[in-house]
């Protein structure tokens, strides 16, 4: 195993998207930043130097951080910021994991133009379970402002409404032809008839799920969230913020020009998204250049059968490489709820503010310490150990006409509630959509750890009936699971990791707003399930 060290600039980058100029904080110069190649095995060393003027931290999403959750990245939960000037190193291995993963900024919306590839490769000697790939590309979904981020996602908070939407999509950083002034600003793939491309698709919008599409073409979905699976044949590739998805592509067509094209999957109507499309080109070797390039016939911003099909027939390689079989002892059941709401906010015009909730908690950020720095030094005051297994009161979870009369459902209390969990416990969660305040589907995400998706469905969760739907021979097993418009999933995982573990939806726009909660896991007995210290130059808040 090797030792793989890269360096981090993070500064300004003045760039060109749509019809302006803008400046905007970027990773050594490059929008989306470095992709990153490891073995499974590996040390990863990155040096981050923070020259941009905002706080910063990064994280490595869906690594597991096996006993290094310092390196995990969640402002004030794993670390307070790296400051304007100040630098940090993130060093970790990469263990029992291989696929596609990805790397972003994790304060305020900064991982708008702060993101990159993390690409996960067996040891060596140790093949794909699919035949080997002639190429590898990476697909980076992005998502545009012609504003200031940061300023978009502030001017919102202060307001207490919702922030303006997008101005563009982005495959690897371009918007495609779609969209104004972009003509040129188009990701071509140039491929060769007869050859097979790995494709590793990554969703790093901020605040849509998509729907992807190839002209004339099928993928195959060998991977998800660094997970292989059973090979599953599709049109489409529905993936939410947060997920990844590695498909190949076999460049069996005509030799010719096809798109391919993302569009968001915005659950329901009523949500304020983005309804234009990214689109790049396929192009074969040999093919006419003047040759109009074909278009793939899109799905509908609210094509939830398209989604649910997708979500659910993919199933985990069971024995395949790194594959953990499913827990069936369970210690800790969990029924949380997931949805939107109001808070109290003195400042804002009518004095509520939107904002939403795990079992009616509205997570908020410590601003003295961070949560991991609580946990191995003892202080208290920075969490309280008190979020709840089920919601404090049992309603109808779908029914919005009903749920809006309740106050005290719709107005939650914010607060820094964790779950403490033993080391090497059991945990069943069923994550419950709510329609309080607007339903959508939210991509729900789990630092440090993998979990497997056991089932999921529409309205409310039956503890009786749908037990008996639960996959435990070879469901799949992600970081972010799509908590299904109006319904549910259940997911289980195994808490054997000590730490300050996040999990929260991972709609940037839901983030701030409190939709999010943290495991505390608690050191086990021997020095191999103990967080060591924190590294010396850990910044300090
Ligand atoms: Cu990709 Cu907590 O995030």
């Amino acid at each position: 195993a090797a030792i793989v060290e890269h360096s981090f600039h993070v500064k300004n980058l003045t760039v060109r998207r749509l019809c302006t100029e803008q400046v905007v904080t970027a990773v050594n110069g490059s929008l989306p930043g470095p992709t990153l190649r490891v073995h499974e095995g590996d040390t990863l060393k990155v040096h981050v130097f923070n020259k941009s003027p905002y706080n910063m931290t990064l994280h490595w999403h869906g690594v597991f951080q096996l006993l290094s959750a310092w390196a995990d990245g969640p402002d004030m939960v794993t670390q307070c910021p790296i400051q304007p000037g100040g630098k940090y190193t993130y060093q970790f291995k990469i263990l029992k994991q291989e696929g596609t993963l990805w790397w972003h900024a994790h304060v305020s919306w900064l991982r708008a133009t702060v993101y990159g590839a993390l690409i996960i490769r067996p040891r060596s000697g140790h093949p794909y379970p699919f035949p080997k790939p002639d190429k590898e590309v990476p697909i980076l979904f992005g998502e545009w402002w012609n504003a200031n981020v940061v300023d978009v996602e502030n001017q919102a908070l202060a307001s207490g409404a919702a922030p303006n939407i997008s101005d563009a999509f982005t495959i690897n950083g371009l918007p495609g032809d779609l969209y104004p002034c972009s003509q040129n600003r188009i990701f071509t793939l140039k491929v060769q008839k007869g050859k097979t491309y790995l494709l590793r698709i990554i969703n790093a919008a901020l605040n849509n799920e998509l729907f992807f599409k190839i002209a004339n073409h099928n993928m195959t979905v060998v991977a998800v969230d660094a997970g292989y699976t059973v090979p599953y044949v599709t049109g489409v590739v529905v993936i939410g913020t947060g997920q990844t998805v590695d498909v190949l592509l076999a460049a069996d067509q005509e030799v010719g020009s096809y798109y391919m094209a993302a569009n968001a999957y915005a659950s329901a109507a009523g949500t304020l998204f983005d309804n234009t499309t990214t689109r790049g080109i396929v192009v074969y070797e040999g093919a006419p250049s003047s040759a109009t390039p074909i278009m793939p016939l899109m799905p509908a911003f609210n094509d939830t059968p398209t989604a649910h099909k997708f979500f659910t027939n993919i199933t985990g390689l069971a024995g395949g490489p790194h594959w953990v079989p499913v827990p069936r002892q369970i210690d800790e059941h969990m029924f949380v709820t997931v949805g939107l709401g109001l808070s109290i906010c003195p400042t804002c015009s009518n004095g509520t503010q939107v904002s939403a909730s795990m079992n009616n908690f509205s997570f908020v950020s410590p601003t003295t310490l961070s949560m991991l720095q609580a946990f191995f030094f003892n202080v208290s005051g920075i969490y309280t150990p008190d979020f709840p297994d089920t919601p404090p009161i049992k309603f109808d979870y779908t029914n919005a006409s009903i749920n809006t009369l309740n106050p005290s459902l719709l107005i939650t209390p914010k607060s820094t509630s964790v779950k403490v969990l033993k080391y090497n416990s059991t945990v069943e969660m069923v994550l419950q959509n709510t329609a309080i305040l607007g339903v959508e589907n939210h991509p729900m995400h789990l630092h440090g750890f993998n979990f497997h998706v056991l089932a999921q469905g529409f309205g409310n969760y039956d503890p009786v009936k749908d037990p008996k739907k639960f996959n435990l021979v070879n469901p799949q097993s992600l970081n972010t699971i799509g908590v299904p418009v109006g319904g549910w999933a259940v997911i289980r995982f195994i808490a054997n990791n000590p730490g300050v573990w996040f999990m929260h939806c991972h709609l940037d726009v839901h983030l701030p707003w409190g939709l999010a909660t943290a495991f505390v896991v608690e050191n086990g007995p021997t020095e191999d399930s103990t967080l060591p210290p924190p590294p010396a130059d850990l910044p300090q808040c």
